[in-house]
Formats: C-alpha cells, sequence, structure tokens
C-alpha cells in the first residue's frame, strides 16, 4: 500500500475544496470522477492552486473493473468517497436512477478497499438522514431514517453499508461525515460549486440572482415557527468543510470501527438574514419574493458540533460574512462556471 489519497467526486464542489485542502496538509492524491455533473477543468484549478501534481483518472466508479485498475496504479492508503447524484427533486422523480448510482458505486468502492486491504473510508453524508424525530440540534446519536426522499435514503443506506463493511472486516476504519449546509467557495475565486441548470440550492440560486442570470430569489415559506418565518439553516464554509475531512482522514489512519461525526457550525441563520448578509456584505441587490413552502423542507436545522471538535479537534472557523463574500467572488468571476 502507498501513501495516495483517493478521492472519487473530487471533480464536484465539495471534492475539489478538500483536494485543494488535503495537498496543502502534504498529502499525496488521486482524484477518479466521471464528470457526469462536474468538469476536469475544476481539476486542472486544484492543481494550481496547490502546485500539487493530481493525478487524474476520468471513470465511472460504478464500473469496477475500471476502478479496480486505478487501485491497482495507485495503490490508496485511504479513500474519500465524493461521488453522487445530490438532487433532492430529481430523486424523487428518478429514484431508480438515484439508488442504481449512489449504491453502485459505494459497493463497487468497498469491493475493490476490501480485495486490496485498503483501510481507511471516509464519505459524503448528510443532515438529510436525521429523522422526524430528531431535535435540533442534531447531535450523532440522534434517530435516522424516515428520509423523505430517495436520495437521503441512499445517504442513510450508504452509511449502513460502510458499517457493516467495518464490522467485517476488522482493520478497515469508516468515518461517516454529515454535511450540513455546505456554501462558499475558495477565496482565490478559482473553485466554487457549479450547479446544472437551475440551482436547486439557497447560495447557488441567490448568487445567480446577484449576478443577473436569474430574475428574483423565491424564499419558500415565510410562516415557519422560527424568529423571521423563513427556515433556518446551519450553513458551513466549504473550506471549513474541507478542514474537517482533514481532520477525519487522521482519524481514520490512526482507528479502526465506524464513526459519524457532524460537520457543521452549531449555528442557525434564516434564508432572509443569509441573503440580507449577501447585500450588505458584497453591496449587491437580490430582488426576492415570498413564495409557498417547499415539499419537504423543515422549518429549523443546525449541528451539534461538538463530537468532531471533541474527537477530531475540529471547529468551523469562517462566519457568514466570508461565507457570502467567498460565494459572490466565485461566481463573480466564473459567471459561466467551469469554461
Ligand atoms: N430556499 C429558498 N429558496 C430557494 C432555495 C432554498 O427559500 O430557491 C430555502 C429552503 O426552503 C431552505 C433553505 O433555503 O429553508 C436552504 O435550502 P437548500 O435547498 O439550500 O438546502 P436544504 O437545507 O433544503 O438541503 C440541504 C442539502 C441536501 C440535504 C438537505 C437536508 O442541500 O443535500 O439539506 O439535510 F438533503
Amino acid at each position: 500500500m502507498g501513501s495516495t489519497i483517493l478521492l472519487t467526486g473530487a471533480a464536484g464542489y465539495i471534492g475539489s475544496h478538500t483536494a485543494v485542502a488535503l495537498a496543502q496538509a502534504g498529502y499525496d492524491l488521486a482524484i477518479v470522477d466521471n464528470c457526469s455533473n462536474s468538469s476536469p477543468i475544476a481539476v486542472e484549478r486544484c492543481r494550481e492552486l496547490t502546485g500539487a501534481d493530481i493525478p487524474f483518472y476520468q471513470a465511472d466508479v460504478a464500473d469496477k473493473a475500471a476502478l479496480m485498475e486505478i487501485f491497482h496504479q495507485v495503490k490508496p492508503a485511504a479513500v474519500m468517497h465524493f461521488s453522487g447524484y445530490k438532487a433532492v427533486g430529481e430523486s424523487v422523480a428518478q429514484p431508480l436512477k438515484y439508488y442504481r448510482n449512489n449504491l453502485d458505486t459505494t459497493l463497487s468502492l468497498l469491493e475493490c478497499m476490501v480485495q486490496e486491504g485498503v483501510g481507511a473510508f471516509i464519505f459524503s453524508s448528510s443532515a438529510t438522514v436525521y429523522g422526524a424525530n430528531a431535535t435540533v440540534p442534531y447531535r450523532e446519536s440522534d434517530p435516522v431514517g424516515g428520509c423523505t426522499n430517495p436520495y437521503g435514503w441512499t445517504k442513510l443506506m450508504i452509511e449502513q453499508i460502510a458499517q457493516d463493511t467495518a464490522a467485517a472486516n476488522p482493520n478497515m476504519s469508516v468515518v461517516l461525515l454529515r454535511y450540513f449546509n455546505p456554501v462558499g467557495a475558495h477565496e482565490s475565486g478559482r473553485i466554487g460549486e457549479n450547479p446544472a441548470g437551475i440551482p436547486n440550492n439557497l447560495m447557488p440560486y441567490i448568487t445567480q440572482v446577484a449576478v443577473g442570470k436569474l430574475d428574483h430569489l423565491n424564499i419558500f415559506g415565510n410562516d415557519y415557527d422560527t424568529p423571521d418565518g423563513t427556515g433556518v439553516r446551519d450553513y458551513i464554509h466549504v473550506v471549513d468543510l474541507a478542514q474537517g475531512h482533514v481532520a477525519a482522514l487522521k482519524y481514520a489512519i490512526e482507528h479502526t470501527g465506524a464513526e459519524v461525526f457532524n460537520l457543521g457550525t452549531g449555528r442557525g441563520v434564516s434564508v432572509l438574514e443569509l441573503v440580507n448578509a449577501f447585500q450588505t456584505v458584497n453591496g449587491v441587490s437580490v430582488p426576492y419574493e415570498f413564495a409557498p413552502r417547499r415539499a419537504g423542507d423543515l422549518a429549523s436545522v443546525w449541528a451539534d458540533p461538538a463530537k468532531a471538535r471533541e474527537i477530531l479537534g475540529w471547529t468551523a472557523e469562517k462566519t457568514v460574512e466570508d461565507m457570502v463574500a467567498d460565494s459572490w467572488r466565485w461566481q463573480k468571476n466564473n459567471p459561466d462556471g467551469y469554461v
């Protein structure tokens, strides 16, 4: 086994930021991504930002033969699994596409890892796995399940699959990272979130309104039981999230078994607060209208990040002001994404 960390899906938003953080922390990396919803230009920019030589394999992680070939070349010491479909609404309309892709990629990856004796597996899970009975702030010990869409179920199923694999393979170390709401971009403005089509998530929608690509923001609901009536979420800067992966990797390499960590700030921010911060910090206008609630949305979601602080020694450091400034810099400098 070598010392390289293999990252799946790292041409995407969170993976690319983590690639930069890992390279800057001194790790050797390799990336595999089929670029079905991402761009190889993101990998070039990771190389540009870090000066690192990052081998890139454009391949489908579900294709086990292709993946095994990559394992033989890279000889990874650990795997971080970012690849996967992630659009909640699309997963309701096309559940089989989501189950097939998100589960197949994970099964191929874990099979290769077990076969090749690769110990450490770090997975991009989501706060969406928490069940309706969980109460804020969400703790890792809170109940999971009762997901409202197939995307969420794939995250929970993969958590289960990875935990069972760790239980059956005593040398393995599985770290499941439950992300809250990642926003922001690298402060260089060279990498960032690049959604295809009309964004589903709040921050890319705001930036596209601000840059003039979309007419106005619809705020889904202003009658929630929250301080200003709009939904409250735990927005976390993607660079903080990336540092959380560096800490998780160190932990995974030193331990065996399976652990779950929330990666959030522990602070709830409303839609209106985020929109107002964006306008104030960036001096741009984001016209909005109130619209009906979106199906499946909760009033308030935020993390208890204590476990990651205590065990991984990691805490989110960036402010809401950093998040809106960095998101805007990325959008302004790259109005058409990676071109
Ligand atoms: N919102 C709007 N207008 C928009 C988009 C979003 O008002 O155009 C609001 C939502 O109603 C919500 C907040 O902004 O109150 C955040 O919405 P996002 O779509 O950005 O994020 P969600 O919290 O709905 O979704 C996130 C992740 C999913 C994950 C889900 C549950 O993107 O991957 O959390 O944990 F499944």
